[in-house]
């Protein structure tokens, strides 16, 4: 039997692979073995990765080269025509090894894919002929198209570095979207040319929460950090390489303390603010009665739209009080003058505004799906944290939807039962089976609104993950599981199988040092 744990027709590549056969013969992989791509074929960053990863997974260098006279034995790139612009296929026979694709982003996942064959099969490697890999052939595309994970860098803030190591994993199980958290009650993360108190003052807090919640504690320790606007730009280059959308998300009108820190002209009462040092939820928010309020945000978002190549851009919406609003006499004007008949309705019409001004702009506005109540925006996509019933109700009405419900999509949640030996989480449960088994499209929605659901995403809220090492540990390896969820079919899926799968391919993370979390190591013990 070629496969001791996971049968014979079967290999350890996550996500599950649509179609795999496999033979019985092997071809060897060593330094003799080319990379091989035509000329002119703009695979060249696919080639080199592939390259970098292979030397840094089995010590062989291959060459890169476009010679193609000669392929046999060769591993090549090549492109093709199919039925997806996102499927793939390897090819490993007596010729060598072929990754074609219709897009290079077929291509990179077909890299991801031989690269973890290989890894799986490097503790079969033969000194005179190297590393041994089965014939095959693997057909694979995605199921969904939103594969998404969001990282919160305001509540705890992590270096360009460490947010493209977070790429790297998205990148290593296929996943689509990096949805970037950037702006907070607890600190302002971008820089913006025209408001440079932003950073000045917003990117910086005097104290911090410490501890659990309910103790009530802080440091007094200055606290922050924020992006140029070339370290975004960087960030972003270095995602869409490896075929990953960065969905910046600035929020509004809620979780704004730390810009109103920075000009409070923008708040209801215009009364001096710090930046935050409390988790939860702040009752100064953006004044939806001042136009100076959409003026200032307009001039925000055209220079976030100017380093964000994506379609969508993310308002937030969620968690907003109406407290200052009700006792505002510029939003209670504004109620008047546009026929609101309350404080949602004002969230709605503020929502709406921006969404016509990025409209405008060749964006689409996604927000989480408190942007429901009072209305929802035209064109909006909504993004289902309090539950699915959110993303039922806007997949309902024909809008697009992402599922990140807290259950199992919050990854700051707890992963183990066993509480007490884990780092201090916010709370929740969301085991690795759990986060498995979800499915974002719910059967409450009849079979024609499927169309709406784009996908899922967890959310990495960083309130209690003081350093990257802690994000890695509640991120992996539950990213993985998520990401199975998002790929296979359904009906291909299965823990136990995805967990002894896991355990072979989790080790690619040894090679990157990464704190993945290994309770998983004793489920099938
Ligand atoms: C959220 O977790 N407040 C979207
Ligand atoms: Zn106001």
């Amino acid at each position: 039997m070629l496969f001791g744990v996971y049968g014979q027709q079967e290999l350890a590549i996550i996500p599950q692979p649509k179609e795999v056969s496999l033979g019985t013969e092997f071809f060897a992989l060593n330094n003799k073995t080319r990379i091989l791509l035509a000329p002119g074929e703009g695979l060249e960053f696919e080639a080199e990765f592939l390259q970098d990863r292979l030397d840094n997974i089995s010590g062989y260098h291959l060459p890169i080269s476009s010679k193609t006279k000669n392929a046999k034995g060769a591993i090549r790139l090549v492109f093709r025509k199919g039925n997806h612009p996102d499927e793939y296929r390897i090819q490993i026979d007596v010729t060598g090894i072929e990754i074609s694709a219709v897009s290079a982003e077929g291509i990179f996942h077909g890299i991801q894919s031989l690269l973890q064959v290989v890894h799986e099969r490097l503790n079969e490697e033969n000194e005179s002929d190297g590393v041994l890999l089965p014939y095959l052939d693997v057909y694979d595309f995605p199921n969904f198209q939103w594969r998404g994970m969001h990282l919160d860098v305001c509540r705890h803030f992590f270096t360009t570095e460490e947010v493209k190591r977070y790429i790297d994993y998205l990148a290593l199980y296929k996943m689509n979207t990096f949805h970037w958290h950037l702006t907070e009650d607890q600190g302002w993360r971008i820089e913006i040319k025209k408001y440079p108190h932003l950073t000045e003052i917003g990117a910086w807090r005097a104290g911090t929460m410490v501890g659990p919640h309910s103790n009530h504690e802080f440091d007094t320790i200055r606290y922050g950090g924020y992006y140029t606007q070339e370290q975004i730009k960087e960030v972003v280059a270095y995602a869409a390489k490896r075929h990953i959308t960065v969905v910046p998300e600035i929020e509004m009108p809620g979780h704004a303390l730390a810009a109103l820190a920075a000009y409070p002209n923008l708040s209801c009462t215009g009364d001096s603010f710090e930046v935050g040092q409390q988790w939860g939820v702040y009752e100064d928010v953006y004044c939806a009665g001042n136009d100076q309020v959409f003026e200032f945000l307009e001039d925000v978002l055209e220079e976030v739209v100017a380093l964000f190549p994506g379609d969508f851009v993310h308002i937030g919406g969620d968690e907003c009080p109406k407290t200052r609003w009700e006792s505002c006499a510029k939003c209670q004007q504004r109620m008047v003058d546009e026929g609101l008949k309350d404080e949602h309705e004002l969230q709605s019409y503020f929502i709406q505004r921006m969404e016509r001004y990025l409209n405008g702009k060749g964006k689409k506005i996604i927000g989480w799906d408190e942007i429901l109540e009072g209305g929802l925006a035209p064109n909006a996509a909504v993004m289902s944290w309090r539950g699915e019933a959110g993303g039922i109700a806007a997949a309902g009405a024909e809008h697009e939807v992402v599922m990140s419900p807290g259950s199992p999509c919050y990854f700051d949640h707890y992963q183990h039962a066993e509480k007490e030996n884990e780092p201090l989480a916010i709370g929740g449960l969301n085991t690795l089976e759990a986060v498995y088994n979800y499915h974002p499209v719910p059967s409450e929605l009849t079979e024609e609104k499927h169309r709406f659901i784009l996908g899922a995403q967890a959310n990495v809220w960083t309130e209690y993950m003081l350093s990257f090492a802690h994000v890695e540990y509640m991120a992996l390896p539950r990213m993985a599981a998520l990401a199975e969820v998002l790929w296979t079919n359904p009906k291909q899926k299965d823990y136990t199988n995805f967990v002894k799968r896991l355990e072979t391919q989790v080790h690619l993370l040894d090679y990157w040092n990464t704190n993945y979390c290994t309770h998983f190591l004793h489920e099938t013990r």
